[in-house]
């Protein structure tokens, strides 16, 4: 019995230290901001839950990525705001995956990455 609420809280704790080091601090308008710019932009591929389950999704040969999975939070900035500025092929990934630049302003870019964060490991969805 110990040995189990051992083992749980000690998974408890590396959950949030891997959350921790993934989000980035997000303002409240800013995460309203993104938000909506998903709702509109992405929602189509990615899902309106956010789970890679948009109305596209079926028929791609690539499935968008779900955006709920804890593996976000391991992705480098850098990396994030690449794909959302120039497209999955910038980062060797699928093409499926458009740039953004042309749409999307530097600041709503970064924006869009420290919702990302927020989303894939936070309670607060
Ligand atoms: C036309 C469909 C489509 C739209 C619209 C779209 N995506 Fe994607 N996205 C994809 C696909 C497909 C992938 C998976 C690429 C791969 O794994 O090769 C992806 C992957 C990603 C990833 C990469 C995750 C990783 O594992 O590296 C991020 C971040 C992302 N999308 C963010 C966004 C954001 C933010 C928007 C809206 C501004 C958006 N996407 C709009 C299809 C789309």
């Amino acid at each position: 019995m110990t040995r189990i609420l051992n083992r749980s809280a000690c998974h408890c704790l590396l959950v949030l230290a891997a959350c921790a080091v993934a989000v980035t601090a997000i303002a409240n308008d800013e995460f309203e901001h993104a938000k909506k710019l998903y709702d509109t932009y992405c929602a189509q591929c990615h899902g309106m839950g956010r789970d890679g389950k948009g109305i596209n999704s079926p028929t791609m040969s690539t499935a968008p990525r779900n955006h709920l999975s804890e593996n976000i939070g391991n992705i480098p900035e850098a990396e994030m705001e690449k794909i959302i500025r120039e497209g999955g092929l910038a980062v060797n990934k699928s093409v499926l995956m458009p740039g953004w630049e042309s749409v999307m302003t530097d600041e709503e870019i970064k924006g869009m990455v420290s919702y990302l964060y927020e989303i894939c490991c936070r309670e607060n969805k």
